[in-house]
């Protein structure tokens, strides 16, 4: 009678779940039928190393809420992809966790999320402020418990051709874009590698795969996250944790407010969609990367470009 309270997919998953726990001595006073699905699915597990906790809790099966209750937390969340990742996120069912240098943001992005239904909170974070991550990252940890996702996104520019930048603009570039990330993935791994789960999500970029004309301190920091994000899969993956990077194209948010129409105008031919992605079209990939949907990604950098590349 209670299996058909369940649908079918969330039965299976129950009981694949139940069948992973059960020990042999249990196994014994079981029917033969029982036990040889028992050992067929312990089999499975062995093999691919899924155990009981891989399998995606009930709410999470809601495909309206892939990211039920998972507690994340997004740097540069005020504007942007940011704010459309905590806005996707809070639509999908996440605990939201807000982080930008501005006061303002901070609150205007927690109540956005807040009048979607979700549970935010925001905290004022520069990301170049370590004490203030570990701050964040403890208070998170002493409030929700854990510490799911780490979208990893805040970032700047300050262009200028080699013979022209200065020091300043290649280390403040390379203190949010590049330190920036090292320091929050620090200060969450511990937690991530305790809980035996967590998503590490990396903004890169295609300046981080082909460079540009004027960028020499941004490329050099989205390469860097790349290589960031390819050693921390492997450091990471055996202990439950998946590091994946997004490398966006060009993407209509205020980060390209500087940029004359023309050359916007020409970043667009360069697209075969002819067209600039929009904060939403990237927030979507975030949020599959950080869903259970993407449990076997690691170490991947997914272009997100309109097919720039090709
Ligand atoms: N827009 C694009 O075309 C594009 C393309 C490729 C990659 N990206 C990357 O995506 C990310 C987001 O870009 P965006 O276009 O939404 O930028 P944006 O300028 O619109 O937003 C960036 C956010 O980061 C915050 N921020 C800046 N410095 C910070 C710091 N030190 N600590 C905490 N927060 C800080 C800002 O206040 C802002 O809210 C960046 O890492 C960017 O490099 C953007």
């Amino acid at each position: 009678m209670w299996l058909n309270f369940f649908p079918t997919r969330q039965y299976e998953i129950h009981r694949c779940k139940a069948y992973l726990q059960v020990d042999w001595t249990k196994k014994l006073f079981l029917p033969r039928a029982w036990q040889r699905e028992i050992d067929a699915t312990q089999q499975f597990g062995r093999l691919t190393g899924y155990t009981a906790s891989s399998f995606p809790n009930r709410a999470a099966m809601n495909p309206a809420h892939r990211l039920a209750r998972k507690v994340s937390l997004i740097t540069g969340a005020a504007q942007g992809i940011g704010l459309a990742t905590a806005l996707k996120f809070a639509r999908e069912g996440a605990i939201v966790i807000v982080c930008d240098i501005k006061q303002a943001g901070v609150d205007d992005a927690v109540q956005q999320c807040q009048a979607l239904g979700a549970q935010a909170v925001g905290f004022v974070l520069n990301v170049t402020d370590r004490a203030g991550i570990d701050l964040v990252v403890a208070k998170v940890k002493a409030d929700f418990g854990r510490i799911d996702v780490l979208v990893n996104n805040a970032g700047i520019t300050q262009d200028a051709r080699l013979q022209k930048m200065t020091v300043e603009q290649f280390d403040r570039v390379i203190d949010v874009n590049l330190r920036g990330v090292f320091h929050c993935a620090q200060a969450v791994a511990d937690v991530m590698v305790a809980q035996g789960s967590g998503v590490i999500l990396n903004a890169s970029s295609v300046v981080g795969i082909y460079g540009n004309f004027g960028q020499t301190n941004y490329a050099a920091s989205k390469f860097g996250v790349i290589g960031f994000t390819k050693t921390w899969s492997r450091e990471l993956g055996p202990k439950g944790v998946r590091v994946n990077a997004v490398a966006p194209g060009f993407i209509a948010t205020p980060i390209l407010a500087t940029v004359p129409d023309k050359v916007l105008d020409e970043m667009k031919a360069r697209v075969p969609l002819h067209r600039l992605g929009t904060a939403e079209e990237i927030a979507n990939v975030y949020a599959f990367l950080a869903s259970d949907e993407a449990s076997y990604i690691n170490g991947a950098v997914i272009e997100v470009s309109g097919g720039m590349s090709v």
